[in-house]
């Protein structure tokens, strides 16, 4: 069966960890080498992998096209508004013309509905490069950040700060498989995805929802913050005012334990829901998370290609 990874539980628990080893390996082989040297083993030469973005990107799209060609292949990266996509041409046709030409495809988009009915309609793996769902790709970098900085993932307390987002749903659906806990501060009427909490607590992990941003932190071995205004939403000053008590600053990260660190996916906004002192602080790993997506997009791409 053609491997989709659309979210975290298409891999499974094993296989996310199997992936996190071999980024951890794969990486430590290349310190400091030119960033667009291949892999001496090159595993995936003479591969391509077609990339669609519906949304804006930085990260996701350099790292993607950063990770084949260190494993030896080639990318090529759309945006849909440059394709025959964007001039209404079908999800389900655009999946079998590119399953033709490419060996894996990667999209970033909007609904989650139209990466299942590209995946649907694919015979190559298609990777989720973030919906308004879930950004599976992200965890397994900000797993593999932990796992370097010496947190091992059983049993860590990971405080998510904010607002309920596609980022916050894959790192309650990496709890679930991968056995840690979530304590969840959002204002009301920002609730997480039920879905995402019921599988994960189904799986032995305790994902708890707080009001009080003190509450979730205290104890913390992670504090995590993403932006306010996720793509595609507008910027309501409502919004922002309600979110203002869950801005993670030097009281929140205070309360967390000693040796606690910050993650953030980035963009960030600063002033907004992490203050400098935080971000650009000793007790941030933003840059290490951010590098780790190249390492975490190969292990994926290998995955994906049945190479783990
Ligand atoms: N974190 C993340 O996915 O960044 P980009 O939006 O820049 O890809
Ligand atoms: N939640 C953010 C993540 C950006 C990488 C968004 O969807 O815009």
């Amino acid at each position: 069966m053609t491997r989709h990874f659309l979210n975290l539980a298409d891999a499974g628990g094993d296989a996310v960890a199997a992936m996190l080893n071999d980024a951890m390996d794969r990486k430590a082989i290349r310190t400091s080498w030119p960033k667009g040297k291949a892999d001496a083993d090159a595993p995936l030469a003479d591969h391509v992998l077609a990339m669609i973005f519906e949304k804006s990107s930085t990260r996701t799209r350099v790292s993607f096209d950063m990770a084949i060609r260190q494993l030896g292949g080639t990318s090529i990266v759309m945006d849909s508004g440059s394709m025959q996509l964007g001039r209404g041409e079908t999800v389900a046709d655009t999946a079998k013309v590119l399953s033709r030409m490419c060996d894996a495809i990667m999209i970033r988009t909007d609904d989650h509905a139209k990466i299942e009915e590209l995946a649907a309609n694919a015979t190559v793996p298609v990777i989720n490069g973030l919906t308004d769902l879930s950004h599976p790709c992200q965890i397994v970098a900000d797993l593999l950040t932990l796992i370097e900085h010496d947190k091992a993932l059983p049993g860590l307390e990971v405080a998510w700060l904010g607002d309920s987002n596609n980022v916050l749903n894959s790192i309650v659906e990496a709890a679930g498989l991968m056995k840690f806990n979530v304590r969840i501060a959002c204002p009301e009427g920002y609730d997480p995805n039920v879905d995402f909490i019921s599988a994960a607590q189904a799986s032995g992990a305790r994902i708890s929802i707080f009001r009080d941003a003190m509450e979730a932190a205290a104890d913390a071995d992670v504090i995590v913050a993403d932006t306010w205004v996720s793509m595609g939403q507008a910027h309501a000053d409502a919004k922002i005012d309600a979110m203002m008590p869950y801005q993670v600053n030097d009281v929140i990260m205070e309360q967390a334990k000693n040796n606690a660190v910050f993650l953030h996916c980035l963009p960030a906004h600063r002033g907004e829901e992490v203050m400098p002192s935080v971000i650009d602080g000793k007790q941030s790993l933003v840059w290490d998370e951010a590098e780790n997506r190249i390492h975490a997009q190969k292990s994926i791409l290998r995955w994906a290609l049945e190479q783990i």
